[in-house]
């Protein structure tokens, strides 16, 4: 089926992750190429979350926007995947009978030979089937665009925290091959990238064999920091409950290992933690936290916190606000927490007014606002070491790059230096960016 795709990502960077799979399988099996407009395309994947209720909701709206466009061009296929088409199957059918072809994140190899059969037989063709790691001995070879990579290194999820859908959607813990994520991150380094993102839902739960040997996520970061080519490293998500030393002390040992750490803490109450089944205490939380520090003094801390979990209390609320207060983080998530259908939270009894909760989300994302302001403010005159990715977003005369601690610098500067390390002169704080100015050694 040649022709163009249309692709919509929603919810997390294993969605972005594998939208760029899918786009790459389209284009080697069937010759597409892509489109950004759904008017202009043969073919409409949208790859969808589940993680809240409105993501969800926020699928099956835009998929009825489609409905008018399969009408005029009965030919135009729609294809849904991701954790909404895992969670729902062929529910997706009868709720949006125009759909095609429902596909999960672990089936998203046989979107092709799906699209083939609705085509030969008729009926809309279902598969959210969880054949393991099976999708990545199926997909072609990763092609790099930039000098900048995302690396799946593990899917789905075993820990069953009670508020959440994702080990249901993706399935169980599966970690890649050692070999199979090294052979990938070198192939990209071949074709120039220099940073590399390790993927997973928790990545420090990944296992696997170097020579036959046990091997963990800290010895893997060991090898692909020997990787010629490769910069600065990556990883998202990490869990506090295997947040080993042996991790911690990579981080004082590897340069290349970004300061950034994104460790979702989701509450600073015990009994919260608890319910929530986390598996951690607040105080465990604040002694990794404390040793990364240590380790890294430069670390910039990112997390996830859910407000209005059943049965938070004001005094829990309190002691979330406490441990950020406490912790200094460097920007954060914040949700209010959403019942969804199938986790053991959803049972539970939830007497917080949404009012209150609304309030709880504003107060505690205000001062992770404040905490991350003040992190930039401070790197005001500092040297950071950026790589330059592209024309910057507002003026295409200037350059936009990303510091080690992710933040998107703009600067004055030549187009060569796209994709290149430059030493860069903190000059202002955006709202959300910092300037910069070129010609400072370190
Ligand atoms: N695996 C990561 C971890 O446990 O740290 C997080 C993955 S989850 C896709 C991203 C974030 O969404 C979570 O850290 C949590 O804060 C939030 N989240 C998950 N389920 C939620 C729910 N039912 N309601 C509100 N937020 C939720
Ligand atoms: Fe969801 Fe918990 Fe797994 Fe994270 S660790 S994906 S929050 S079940
Ligand atoms: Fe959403 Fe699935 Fe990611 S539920 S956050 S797309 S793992």
């Amino acid at each position: 089926m040649a022709g163009k795709v249309f692709i919509r990502t929603f919810g997390c960077q294993m969605n972005e992750y594998d939208s760029a799979k899918i786009a790459g399988l389209l284009e080697a099996s069937e010759g597409m190429t892509g489109t950004d407009t759904p008017q202009d395309a043969d073919l409409v994947v949208f790859n969808t979350c589940s993680v809240r209720e409105k993501a969800q909701e926020k699928v099956f709206a835009d998929l009825g926007l489609l409905k008018r466009l399969k009408r005029e061009r009965p030919e135009l296929m729609i294809a849904v995947g991701g954790c909404v088409a895992s969670q729902e199957g062929r529910a997706i059918v009868h709720r949006a009978p125009h759909v095609d072809v429902v596909f999960g994140p672990q089936t998203l190899h046989r979107l092709p030979e799906l699209l083939e059969r609705r085509r030969a037989g008729g009926r809309p063709q279902v598969d959210v089937s969880f054949p393991e790691i099976e999708k990545f001995d199926r997909l072609p070879e990763p092609k790099a665009s930039g000098a900048s990579a995302f690396v799946s290194i593990m899917e789905g999820c075993s820990k069953f925290c009670s508020f959440c859908v994702v080990p249901y959607t993706r399935g169980r813990e599966v970690s890649r091959p050692f070999d199979d994520v090294i052979a990938e991150i070198a192939a990209l380094a071949d074709q120039g990238v220099k940073d590399v993102t390790l993927l997973g839902q928790n990545v420090n739960a990944w296992r696997g064999a170097i020579d036959g040997e046990p091997a963990d996520f800290a010895e893997l970061l060991r090898y692909v920091a020997e990787l010629d080519g490769i910069e600065r490293i990556r990883y998202t998500t990490s869990h506090p409950r295997e947040f080993t030393q042996r991790l911690i002390d990579a981080h004082a040992d590897l340069p290349a290992l970004s300061p950034q750490v994104h460790l979702p803490v989701q509450s600073g109450s015990d009994r919260v933690l608890a319910a929530m089944k986390r598996g951690y205490t607040a105080l465990e939380y604040r002694s990794i936290i404390r040793r990364l520090r240590r380790a890294r003094p430069d670390l910039s801390l990112i997390s996830d916190f859910i407000v209005g979990f059943p049965g938070e209390t004001a005094a829990d609320f309190e002691a979330t606000l406490a441990l950020a207060a406490e912790l200094d983080f460097d920007g954060s998530y914040v949700f209010i927490y959403s019942p969804r259908p199938g986790t053991p939270a959803a049972e539970l009894a939830d007497d917080t007014p949404a009012a209150e909760k609304v309030e709880r989300l504003q107060r505690l994302s205000a001062l992770l606002e404040a905490q991350a302001l003040a992190a930039s403010q401070a790197m005001v005159g500092s040297v950071q070491r950026v790589l330059v990715e592209g024309p910057s977003a507002r003026r295409a005369e200037e350059l936009a790059g990303r510091t080690a601690n992710n933040r998107v610098v703009n600067f004055r500067g030549d187009a060569a230096l796209v994709d290149r390390f430059v030493e860069l002169r903190v000059t202002g704080v955006r709202s959300h960016t910092l300037r910069g100015e070129l010609g400072h050694a370190a």
